[in-house]
């Protein structure tokens, strides 16, 4: 039983090929949810209830975190060893890793030389003295992150590092290197302001970006964003609540192009990770040479998928063209699908409030099954379970 087709924001009609709610409930003798069981986006009582640890304030947290990110990297200067490279190379996993992702992708074409996520222990090959690399990691105490740390370390490479503290603070201030340090609590994927804004500004300070988005501007669209679709806003004038309810019982798959394929990757990991629900991204147009044909098995889930095209005003014609007969076909097809438009006046605004979007949207949707969106039990439970078998050792060599 869908509950988004009793509490006024779907119209079955509009679905293509949705299953009539009467007859669902006729086939598998479920009933409709009683209305004192369905969940209100717009209630802040219930809201606070079923976020106690405010997942939605941290979101709303991002302009600010990236006004701070700018005072925080203002200091650091890059001596020459460390600007004088082929190749920059960040060292990161999960909500740390996708800030470099983002950033690579919004400075695109404009980076002087690629810039390598590693999302691995170790180094990537091909790491070497003219190689930057760039440990960030929220905690300081992911095993992968530290693992590729301490090989940077013993081969000497220029190596900055940015954290809120644990033991890779504590390595960089004993080895001097430059430490990008931000103060904040809670989630590594909350931290998102700092983890695109920092590796930006360490970026654009070390000449790497040619003619760098003003982070300013970029907080400043994603502020506006926000404002519209926050949650104050009720879900009859807020597109980012209505999507959560379309998502809502669903999969969604996430396509995105160029710098949206990073944000679509982003989407994906928040509604994972704030709504414990399965979620894939696919890039396009490479999307367009598989993707589009696995729609169709197995039948009976074709109902359960919801596709969201995430738009770039700024996309070239031909990826445009793309959408629109991806569009058709999945029309054809009744798939579930929506799109949703990137904002902004620069590459890096409409990325980061593609990224607010998402990060509200994932809460949301985790809101609407009733499920705390902060606490990563599984996530915990398995670094917790690895510690305790490699003892240590952060290589996990042991
Ligand atoms: O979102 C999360 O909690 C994870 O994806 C973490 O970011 C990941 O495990 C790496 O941890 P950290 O960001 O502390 O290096």
């Amino acid at each position: 039983m869908d509950a988004r087709d009793y509490f006024g924001y779907k119209n079955p009609d509009e679905e293509p090929g949705g299953p009539d709610p009467a007859d669902a409930a006729d086939e598998d003798g479920d009933r409709p949810p009683l209305f004192e069981e369905a969940v209100t986006l717009d209630d802040p009582a219930t809201l606070r209830r079923i976020d106690p640890d405010d997942m939605l304030g941290r979101v709303m947290e991002l302009p600010g975190q990236l006004v701070q990110a700018r005072h925080v990297a203002a200091p650091i200067t890059l001596d020459e060893r460390m600007t004088d490279v082929d190749a920059v190379v960040v060292l990161a996993m999960g909500g740390s890793a996708i800030g470099a992702e983002l950033v690579a992708a919004a400075a695109g074409d404009r980076l002087r030389v690629p810039l390598i996520v590693h999302r691995d222990y170790g180094l990537p090959a091909g790491a070497g003295e003219r190689t930057l690399v760039v440990a960030a990691s929220h905690s300081g105490e992911t095993a992968e992150t530290l693992s590729g740390f301490a090989a940077a370390q013993e081969r000497k490479l220029p190596t900055a590092v940015i954290t809120t503290g644990g033991r890779l603070a504590a390595s960089a201030t004993a080895a001097g290197l430059p430490l990008l340090q931000y103060r904040l609590g809670g989630q590594p994927r909350a931290a998102i302001g700092f983890g695109v804004g920092l590796v930006h500004e360490l970026l654009a300070r070390g000449g790497f970006i040619d003619g760098p988005d003003d982070l300013g501007a970029a907080a400043a669209a994603v502020e506006e964003l926000l404002e519209r679709i926050g949650p104050s806003v009720e879900t009859d004038a807020n597109p980012a609540k209505q999507l959560a309810w379309a998502i809502f019982g669903r999969i969604p798959v996430i396509y995105g192009h160029g710098p949206m394929a990073a944000v679509a990757h982003r989407w994906k990991t928040q509604l994972n990770e704030n709504a414990k629900a399965w979620a894939a991204w696919e890039p396009m147009p490479e999307a367009n040479h598989n993707a589009i044909e696995g729609s169709i098995n197995p039948r009976e889930l074709g109902e359960a998928l919801y596709v969201i095209q995430l738009r770039d005003r700024a996309e070239p014609p031909a990826i445009a063209e793309r959408y629109r007969v991806v569009e058709e076909l999945l029309g054809e097809r009744s798939t579930n699908r929506n799109e949703v438009w990137a904002d902004g006046p620069s590459v890096l605004s409409r990325v980061l409030t593609g990224v607010a979007y998402g990060d509200l949207a994932s809460v949301y949707l985790a809101i609407l099954y009733q499920t705390d969106p902060t606490p990563v039990t599984l996530l915990a439970m398995l670094k917790e379970r690895l510690a305790r078998a490699t003892g240590s050792d952060p290589t996990g060599a042991r």
